[in-house]
């Protein structure tokens, strides 16, 4: 299969519209059959329940082209399961989870062309999503649904690949105690759009939001877990009811206590503890490992040790391991690597 001509090496993180997508429609309780369409627009009533009270799940996930010139994708279980966990969250009905790695398994098949090559530094990200479809004007969920998922390869979310940012902390929450913090519904980024934008516009690359109760713990950013290394060398990542399971943290942890034989804790972090860090990383589909150099609190300043100019050296272990399993240059434990072609 002949590759498409794009200048992989530079793609940032943005949509670029491939030809194929799948869909499925949700009708009288039950799913149809889904199938490939070509077919990138949505016509809906203008009355649909996604277009008023915002009722949509997504996921992110990837498909690598590997050292060995095959196709796969990295653990697309945990995210059928996530989507699910979402959808029941929203009243909405679950995609099925072997329909879902079905629905992934032909889109990545579907656009082989589009899979960036191996040694690129692209990636062919996934983007499953469903959302109400019919008329709904009472608060109430819709009896209509339609589950999709495209393709669009990327590059690195943050533009500079793996330099460290600067972040803030925001003064808007993320998140409230028991609301919808734990799964991914589109509402979740929708409220963190000001929040980044007010970011950006005063010279930070993302936020830092903090519990919204108590205002003293670390929770996470827009759209990546945490991850610090402390300076014994631990791993210390965040745990929280109202911050996403992030499929990439959970991988890590298990790669730092398997693959690299660190202690790994996965607890509450006050904000406090943060000048006491060695390291320090956000970590996502999206984000993959983006290292974190510099946190600034209303004018106060905390500098990582680890620096501006690269990742710091447990950090950068964590990201060859991670990715050497992604791209297929070290064995994955059993069941973490999809084959697709
Ligand atoms: N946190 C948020 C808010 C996210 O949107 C994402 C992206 O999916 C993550 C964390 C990272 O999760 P994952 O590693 O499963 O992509
Ligand atoms: C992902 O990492 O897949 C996400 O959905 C995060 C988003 C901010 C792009």
């Amino acid at each position: 299969m002949e590759k498409k001509n794009l200048d992989w090496a530079n793609l940032g993180f943005g949509y670029i519209q491939t030809e194929k997508r799948y869909v499925s429609n949700y009708k009288n309780g039950a799913w149809d059959d889904g199938a490939i369409t070509e077919d990138a627009n949505i016509v809906l009533n203008e009355c649909a329940g996604v277009f008023q009270y915002a009722q949509t799940v997504f996921e992110g996930l990837k498909a690598y082209t590997t050292e060995d010139g095959h196709i796969v994708c990295f653990r697309p279980d945990l995210n059928a399961s996530r989507l699910a966990d979402s959808a029941r969250r929203l009243e909405m009905p679950v995609f099925p989870e072997d329909r879902f790695i079905d629905a992934i398994q032909q889109v990545v098949e579907a656009n082989a062309a589009y899979v960036p090559p191996y040694g690129s530094g692209a990636t062919l990200y996934l983007r499953p999503y469903m959302m109400g479809t019919n008329p709904v004007i009472g608060v109430k969920p819709a009896d209509e649904y339609q589950f999709r998922v495209f393709a669009t390869p990327v590059g690195p979310y943050f533009k500079g690949g793996a330099k460290p940012i600067t972040i803030c902390v925001s003064d808007f929450d993320r998140a409230a105690p028991h609301g919808t913090g734990h799964i991914k519904a589109g509402l979740n980024y929708a409220m963190s759009l000001h929040a980044i934008m007010t970011a950006h516009r005063n010279g930070f690359d993302e936020n830092m939001y903090l519990d919204p109760a108590t205002r003293t713990k670390i929770e996470e950013t827009g759209g990546a877990n945490f991850i610090f290394i402390t300076k014994d060398n631990k791993l210390v990542t965040p745990k929280s009811d109202s911050i996403l399971p992030s499929i990439t943290r959970r991988s890590i942890m298990y790669v730092a206590e398997h693959y690299l034989g660190m202690t790994v804790e996965h607890r509450e972090v006050e904000f406090s503890e943060l000048k006491d860090f060695a390291e320090a990383g956000l970590c996502g589909t999206a984000a993959v490992i983006s290292p974190v150099g510099k946190i600034v609190n209303h004018g106060e300043e905390i500098l990582i040790p680890s620096g501006m100019e690269e990742m710091g050296p447990t950090t950068k272990k964590l990201y060859d391991t991670l990715t050497g399993i992604q791209m297929g240059r070290i064995e994955a434990p059993e069941g973490w690597i999809k084959k697709i072609l």
